[in-house]
């Protein structure tokens, strides 16, 4: 955890910047289970309670009264029953010294500070709540039908929340480098394991088990497949092959939760044939000029747009693109070989913040998540900041019932080759992710050892271990 200091001045302005005033829950989450009542899944806290509490035990609840100025947190000490199957666990009060709460109750009581506000009329602040228990606690707490929660989202409480997350601290980033490292022994580890005959599942537990020994586990399912065209692949089935590229994607949490999500894509045999070559580096020239581009008061989607080009640039020289670029890049062109956005925020959450909604987050006033083909997968189009952190993550796949569609319907057929398009049907995608920082002047890579990227870097670690 941070200092109790940090917590507190997160609170305070958090406090500032709602100006309307009234109260602020902030509900933290509780076990869920996975198959039967007591057999849960993996405890993972509420990335903003994080952020504004610390605190990574569940069943507990925020409320900061803006106008009084001050914050309560609510839980329940364990029963002597508790103990005997979870052993000592601090108290509540114990746990709100540690974060320079004074005021802590007992759930029970939470209901009472609630509705008192609600007769006076005050505004209660909250967040749009993503899992059932916390859906279930505001409904009961503002007499709000579920269905009608999202009517009485805060606004100004998801647009303060945002504005203080979005700006990593130093001691945040020496977090997320943390992460970084983590990442590092997971993505080389699973280079040295690839060999011909290898089982995917086994890199993919190997690594889950680095992110595990380091850290807290991963910060989303590993991706680990031969099929690296199907972008969110969780199957783990796959044989590897000589001749074939495996695809990994994955990233670590910290035991404070701060995530890093990497993604290398290298040949089972430890050596790139002519034709991915040709491939993995026009996806790496994409992701160097992200790099090239990106800095304060950029706009994430200009950037997607650049990284782009140099994938429709280098498709025409491999003759699978033709035409005029920026005619293909405004028709959307290049969606048929890469259908996602170039990259995401990263902090707490892999994603970070997409709970509170990404009109928020990804979007703002200015930009708006465009609905044309090509940029309307990106999750984040606004202007960058320092202290944001960014993922860059270029791909090119090559998704055999997409082309197939493309083709039957002709889209787009002036810019795609199709005949040369289908050369690659058995060829499976790749995609090249890098996490950074927005600096005052620029940007920087974090992770203080990047991992092996270029095809001579990949090919000499693989071949030496
Ligand atoms: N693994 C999901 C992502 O890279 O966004
Ligand atoms: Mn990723
Ligand atoms: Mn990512």
């Amino acid at each position: 955890m941070f200092s109790d200091k940090t917590y507190s001045s997160r609170r305070a302005l958090l406090r500032e910047r709602v100006t309307r005033g009234g109260l602020i829950i902030l509900p933290g989450n509780g076990e869920a289970p996975a198959n039967y009542p007591s057999n849960t899944f993996h405890f993972r806290q509420d990335s903003t309670f994080l952020y504004f509490f610390g605190l990574n035990h569940p069943d507990m609840v925020g409320v900061l009264d803006i106008d009084a100025g001050e914050d309560t947190l609510y839980g329940d000490d364990l029963s002597m029953d508790d103990i005997i199957w979870t052993g000592p666990q601090p108290t509540v009060a114990e746990l709100g010294a540690r974060i320079g709460i004074s005021q802590t109750k007992p759930l029970a009581a939470l209901p009472e500070q609630i509705t008192l506000a609600l007769r006076k009329g005050r505004p209660v602040h909250f967040l749009p709540p993503y899992r059932a228990e916390n859906k279930l606690l505001l409904s009961r707490l503002l007499g709000v039908a579920v269905d009608a929660l999202s009517n009485y989202i805060s606004v100004e409480l998801a647009l303060a929340v945002v504005s203080l997350r979005d700006k990593k601290s130093d001691e945040e980033i020496a977090e997320i480098e943390r992460a970084c490292e983590i990442g590092y022994q997971m993505h080389t580890t699973a280079m040295r394991m690839c060999r011909p005959g290898v089982v995917e599942r086994e890199i993919a537990g190997a690594i889950e088990g680095v992110a595990m020994q380091y850290g807290a586990g991963v910060s989303f399912a590993s991706i680990v497949s031969q099929h690296g065209e199907t972008l969110h692949n969780h199957c783990y089935d796959g044989v590897l092959e000589s001749g074939r590229l495996l695809l990994v994607d994955a990233g670590a949490e910290t035991t404070m939760n701060y995530c890093s999500d990497f993604t290398r894509t290298f040949p089972v045999n430890g050596k790139f044939t002519q034709k991915q070559k040709d491939i993995y580096n026009i996806v790496l020239a994409a992701n160097a000029r992200t790099f090239e581009l990106a800095g304060p008061e950029k706009l994430y989607r200009d950037i997607h747009l650049e990284a782009c080009r140099v994938i429709v640039d280098g498709l025409k020289d491999l003759g699978i693109m033709q035409g005029n670029t920026d005619d293909a890049l405004e028709a959307g062109a290049h969606a048929l070989f890469m259908p996602h956005g170039l990259g995401h925020m990263m902090g707490i959450d892999v994603h970070d913040m997409e709970d509170i909604g990404e009109k928020y987050v990804g979007y703002d006033l200015e930009t708006k998540r465009s609905e044309q083909l090509g940029v309307s997968a990106l999750r984040m189009g606004r202007r960058l900041k320092p202290g944001m952190v960014m993922t860059d993550e270029p791909g090119i796949y090559f998704i055999p019932a997409y082309i197939a569609k493309w083709k039957a319907e002709g889209l787009n057929k002036a810019f795609i080759r199709f005949d040369r398009a289908e050369q690659y049907l058995d060829f499976g995608g790749i995609r090249i992710e890098d996490d950074l920082l927005i600096t005052p002047t620029g940007n920087r890579i974090l992770g203080k050892r990047r991992v092996p990227v270029t095809v001579e870097e990949i090919e000499a670690f693989m071949a030496e271990n």
